[in-house]
C-alpha cells in the first residue's frame, strides 16, 4: 500500500534529521557503475533455464530450477493451487540471486484465457510493505477478511484477464529476505533485483515469454514502477545479446502513486483546505499558515531538490514542507479525508483487515501451502518493514523528485504506455498532486497532454471519475475512493484496468 512507512517514515525519521540535518546517514546517491547480475550472471549461449513443464510441478516440496548457463541464480517453486482462487492455476516461491537475495512471489493464471492474456507484476508500496496487502486486500483473487474462515474470492480480481504476479520487494519485506547482511536501501538498487528477477521470471514460465507485460503497483509504487519498468527495458539489449527474448514491456500502471512529493506538496493543503474533492475540512487557522508557507517551500524545493540536488539541503527543504503544509491534516485518516481510522495505525493500518492477512499469514499451514523458508521460522508476519522504510529514507530515497517523472517521460519517448490513477479521497498520495506532475512533465507530448480535456468516465452508466489522456499518458481519477482504489472501489478499479489493457479509451 502503503505509505504506512510514510508515517513512521515522514513523521518521525524526518523529526530526527530536522534536529540535526548532519547525523544523517551515509548516502547512497552515487550508485557505482551498473554491473548488471545478467551481464556477470551469462554466457554466450545462455538457453532456457531448464525445460519445465508446470503441471508437473508438487504441490508439497519446492522444486529448485537452475541451468549451468546462469549461475547466479536459482529458482523454488511450488504449486500452490485452490488455496486463493479454485480452480486457477497459481504456484508461489523464490527467485534466489547469488544465493543471498531470495525474493517471494505469488503467480496467479488469469481466470479469462492463460494462454493469451497478458502478464502483469504488481507490488505495494511503502516504502517497506509487503505485496500481500494488494494480493490479499485489494486485487487479488482472493481476500483474507477474517484469518480463521480463510481467504474468499475476490470477483472483482485483476486476475479476470490478466496473469498476474505478486512480488514480495525489495529483500527484508513480506516473505523476501536476504543474507549475508545483504540490503537494499534505494530504488536504483531494488530495480536490478526486480529486473532480474523478471528475466528469470519468464525464462521459468516460459509460455508466458514474449507476452504483453506490464508493470504495477502503488503509493511509493509511484517511485519504484519508472525505475523498475526503465531498468527492465534497458536490459532487454542485455537479453538478446545473450540469445533470450526481450521482455515485451507495453505499459506501467500506478494508483496514488508517490511520484513526485514537490508537486504534492502544495496539493496537501490544497486538499484539506479548498473544495477539491470534498468541502474543507481543515480549520482556517490551520490553512491560512499553511499557505502562507507554500511559496517557501516550492522555492527550497527547487533549488535543493531539481535544480540541483543537494541531499544535506534536499532533506532540509522536505522536512520543512511536511512539518508545514502537513499541518492542516493532523488527525485525518490519510487515506480517506471522509473516514476515521478504522483502529490505529500501528495495529491497522486504519484497515482492520490488514491484521487479519497478517494473522493468517502467520498460520504454519498457511506457511507450509505457500512454501515459505524456514528462514522466517516462528517470526511473525511484518506487513511494512521498518528497517527498509527507515533505509530508504537514510539513503535520501524519497527526495528525488524531478527524477522520477524523468523515468516516467522517457518512457513514455519509448512508446510505454504511463496509467496514473487516483481516489480522490485519499491525502496521502493525492489526486492533485499527481495531477500537477502528470501535467507538469516535460516531454514531447506535454502540449498534447495539457491541451486535453478532463472528462469523466463511467461504469455500467454510473460515473466513476475523470480521466485526460494523450500520447499514451493517462491520468485518470476514481470517485469515492481513498488510497486504496482497487479496495475501495473494485468494479470501477477493474473496469478501468481492464480497458486499459485493452488499450480502449476509459
Ligand atoms: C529444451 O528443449 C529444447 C527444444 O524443445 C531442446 O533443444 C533443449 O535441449 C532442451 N534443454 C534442456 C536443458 O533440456
Ligand atoms: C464544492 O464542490 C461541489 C462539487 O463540485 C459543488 O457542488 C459545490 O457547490 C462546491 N462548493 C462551493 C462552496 O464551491
Ligand atoms: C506475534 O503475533 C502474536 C499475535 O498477534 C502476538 O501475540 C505475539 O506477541 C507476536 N510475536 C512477536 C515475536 O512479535
Amino acid at each position: 500500500m502503503l505509505l504506512s512507512a510514510l508515517f513512521t517514515v515522514l513523521a518521525a525519521p524526518f523529526a530526527r534529521a530536522r534536529q540535526d540535518a548532519s547525523s544523517l546517514p551515509t548516502l547512497h546517491l552515487a550508485d557505482p557503475p551498473h554491473q548488471s547480475y545478467l551481464n556477470a550472471g551469462l554466457s554466450q549461449q545462455a538457453s532456457a533455464l531448464q525445460n519445465l513443464t508446470l503441471g508437473a510441478l508438487s504441490s508439497v516440496a519446492h522444486t529448485v530450477l537452475a541451468h549451468p548457463a546462469f549461475p547466479e541464480y536459482s529458482v523454488r517453486i511450488k504449486k500452490s493451487d485452490g488455496f486463493c482462487d479454485a480452480g486457477v492455476r497459481a504456484y508461489t516461491g523464490y527467485i534466489d540471486i547469488r544465493q543471498a537475495r531470495h525474493l517471494f512471489f505469488y503467480f496467479f493464471e488469469s481466470r479469462g484465457d492463460p494462454e493469451t492474456d497478458d502478464v502483469v507484476m504488481w507490488t505495494n508500496g511503502g516504502p517497506g510493505c509487503s505485496s500481500a496487502l494488494g494480493l490479499f486486500m485489494e486485487l487479488g483473487p482472493c481476500r483474507v477478511y477474517d484469518a480463521e474462515k480463510g481467504p474468499m474470492r475476490n470477483p472483482y480480481a485483476w486476475t479476470e484477464s490478466a496473469n498476474v504476479f505478486f512480488v514480495d520487494q525489495p529483500v527484508g519485506i513480506g516473505f523476501s529476505y536476504a543474507e549475508y547482511g545483504e540490503r537494499v536501501s534505494s530504488t536504483e538498487e531494488a530495480a536490478r533485483d526486480v529486473a532480474a528477477f523478471v528475466a528469470i521470471f519468464f525464462e521459468t514460465f516460459k509460455q508466458f515469454r514474449g507476452r504483453a507485460f506490464h508493470m504495477a503497483g502503488e503509493s511509493y509504487s509511484g517511485r519504484y514502477i519508472p525505475l523498475f519498468a526503465a531498468e527492465v527495458y534497458d536490459q532487454n539489449k542485455r537479453l538478446v545479446e545473450t540469445g533470450m527474448e526481450r521482455i515485451n514491456l507495453q505499459s506501467i500502471i500506478i494508483g496514488n502513486g508517490y511520484t513526485d512529493w514537490v508537486s504534492m506538496s502544495s496539493a496537501y493543503v490544497d486538499m484539506v483546505c479548498t473544495n477539491s474533492s470534498v468541502p474543507p475540512v481543515a480549520s482556517i487557522s490551520s490553512c491560512v499558515a499553511a499557505k502562507k508557507a507554500v511559496p517557501r517551500c516550492l522555492k527550497w524545493a527547487q533549488e535543493a531538490c531539481i535544480d540541483t540536488f543537494d541531499a544535506i539541503n534536499c532533506a532540509a527543504a522536505q522536512s520543512f514542507c511536511n512539518t508545514r503544509l502537513w499541518a492542516p491534516a493532523t488527525g485525518l485518516n490519510l487515506y480517506d479525508i471522509t473516514k476515521p481510522c478504522d483502529g490505529s495505525i500501528e495495529e491497522t493500518m486504519c484497515y482492520p483487515i490488514t491484521t487479519q492477512i497478517s494473522a493468517y499469514l502467520d498460520r504454519p499451514a498457511t506457511r507450509a501451502l505457500l512454501g515459505v523458508d524456514p528462514f522466517f521460522g516462528s517470526k511473525n508476519f511484518t506487513r511494512c518493514s521498518d528497517p527498509v522504510g527507515d533505509a530508504f529514507v537514510a539513503s535520501g530515497d524519497m527526495l528525488q523528485a524531478g527524477a522520477t517523472t524523468e523515468y516516467v517521460a522517457q518512457l513514455l519517448e519509448r512508446g510505454v504506455r504511463v496509467l496514473e490513477f487516483a481516489g480522490t479521497l485519499d491525502w496521502m498520495c493525492n489526486w492533485l498532486g499527481n495531477e500537477r506532475w502528470t501535467r507538469g512533465m516535460g516531454w514531447s507530448g506535454k502540449e498534447a497532454f495539457g491541451r486535453a480535456e478532463m472528462r469523466v468516465w463511467g461504469v455500467d452508466g454510473e460515473t466513476a471519475g475523470e480521466v485526460r489522456s494523450a500520447r499514451g499518458l493517462t491520468f485518470a481519477t476514481v470517485y469515492g475512493a481513498g488510497h486504496m482504489v482497487p479496495y475501495d472501489k473494485p468494479k470501477e478499479a477493474l473496469a478501468l484496468f481492464q480497458r486499459w489493457l485493452a488499450n480502449e479509451e476509459l
